[in-house]
């Protein structure tokens, strides 16, 4: 594969990094983390920045530092209260890791974020990508932050047919950052192909005609724009089906709290049940506008067979279904409504009142599946 990179010359490296940061300096986006050069602020925008579109992580960063405005505030950070600022946001796990990570900034580098790329990338939580993008925003290291989008701009600009998706394809990527980074402004350097990705150099239509680069760009000049980033397709996620009992005792809900690991981890949600493909189409079916919408009309002798043990009196019809994407599994979840009938408690769960459900942690499907029960039962908006 040849490396275009290899043939710019120190003049052309130079006029284009001047080209584009002078675009940069008029065009960029006024976000929140770029109003400070506090290190531990920056570091909290990247990772919420992984896998999260700017838009919804702006509100999210802001509760955050608020909730925990130094690295001593999140070393010491109560668990329920740093999954509660992260709600809704998704890969739990980088909320733990952000505290882990603070525990070490404490306990090594006297609660300072370190300021070399190694020590940076020994932090539990941090990647190449993020190393990079703190080492350059927040220190000023010459160090390139290779994301999604960055591939995209970097694959077009010297036609790269490396495959995005596989690991080992960073390589000629890195290779051909460090020949183009800017040495005096590489966080802004960074930032301005996060911008140029996010808004021109776009997955399907790239607005070429509106790029400060595009008379660099070999994609541009041969017209193959769209045959980059070469990308092979990701497994689809797997499908799980679930039955969800929102299962009432006087204005409260039984709630159950995940394992302290896996998927989820600690958080909170209707009592789930895993079924096969065929049983959930069953009960899809079977369950499908058997009564009015009343709560009323539950009939004592209909016990649904998916909750053989529970003392409870169901709904007879479903409440309509949600479905979620995680990265690799794709959950959809069928909701029924039942009243408790006798003594009824399960292993690590609480009753809840409804108006009190802001103290719990709800992942996105429970959330779903809370917007999915007010709509049938028409409740109150206190929820
Ligand atoms: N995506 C990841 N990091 C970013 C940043 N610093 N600014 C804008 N978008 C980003």
């Amino acid at each position: 594969m040849s490396k275009q990179w290899e043939t710019w010359d120190e003049e052309k490296i130079k006029t284009f990094q001047e080209t584009f940061l002078t675009w940069y300096h008029k065009e960029k986006r006024n976000l929140p983390w770029r109003a400070t050069n506090d290190p531990y602020a920056i570091w909290i925008s990247e990772i919420m920045l992984q896998q999260t579109r700017v838009e919804t992580v702006i509100g999210y960063f802001y509760r955050f530092m608020e909730q925990f405005p130094t690295i001593q505030d999140l070393a010491e950070a109560e668990e329920q209260k740093l999954l509660k600022v992260w709600e809704g946001l998704g890969y739990y796990s980088r909320a733990r890791n952000l505290k882990a990570a603070a525990q070490q900034i404490v306990a090594e580098f006297d609660g300072k974020m370190p300021n070399s790329i190694e020590e940076i990338r020994s932090l539990k939580g941090i990647g190449p990508y993020t190393a990079g993008a703190i080492g350059s925003i927040a220190f000023g290291l010459p160090e390139p932050a290779i994301d999604g989008n960055v591939m995209r701009v970097v694959s077009r600009l010297f036609c790269i047919e490396a495959d995005i998706a596989k690991a080992s394809s960073r390589r000629p990527f890195d290779e051909a950052m460090r020949t183009i980074i800017s040495p005096d402004e590489p966080g802004e350097f960074n930032q301005a192909l996060m911008d140029l990705g996010s808004r021109i150099c776009t997955p399907t239509t790239p607005k070429c005609e509106e790029c400060p680069i595009s008379q660099y760009c070999l994609a541009y000049a041969e017209n193959r724009q769209t045959d980059f980033p070469v990308k092979s397709k990701k497994a689809k996620p797997k499908d799980v089906y679930y039955i969800a009992g929102a299962i009432e005792d006087q204005g409260s809900f039984l709630l159950v709290q995940r394992p302290e690991t896996g998927l989820l981890a600690s958080m909170w949600h209707f009592p789930l049940v895993e079924v096969t493909k065929e049983q959930y189409e069953a009960l899809q079916r079977t369950w499908a506008k058997e009564e009015q919408l009343q709560l009323d009309l539950i009939a004592e002798d209909d016990a649904l067979e998916i909750f053989p043990d529970l003392p409870v009196v169901w709904q007879k019809r479903h409440f309509g279904e949600i479905t979620h994407i995680f990265s690799h599994l794709k959950w959809h979840v069928l909701l029924f409504y039942g009243r408790k009938r006798g003594e009824l408690t399960l292993q690590d769960s609480e009753w809840a009142a409804k108006e009190s459900f802001q103290n719990y942690v709800f992942p996105k499907p429970q959330q779903k599946l809370v917007e999915q029960l007010k709509k049938y039962q028409k409740l109150d908006k206190d929820f």
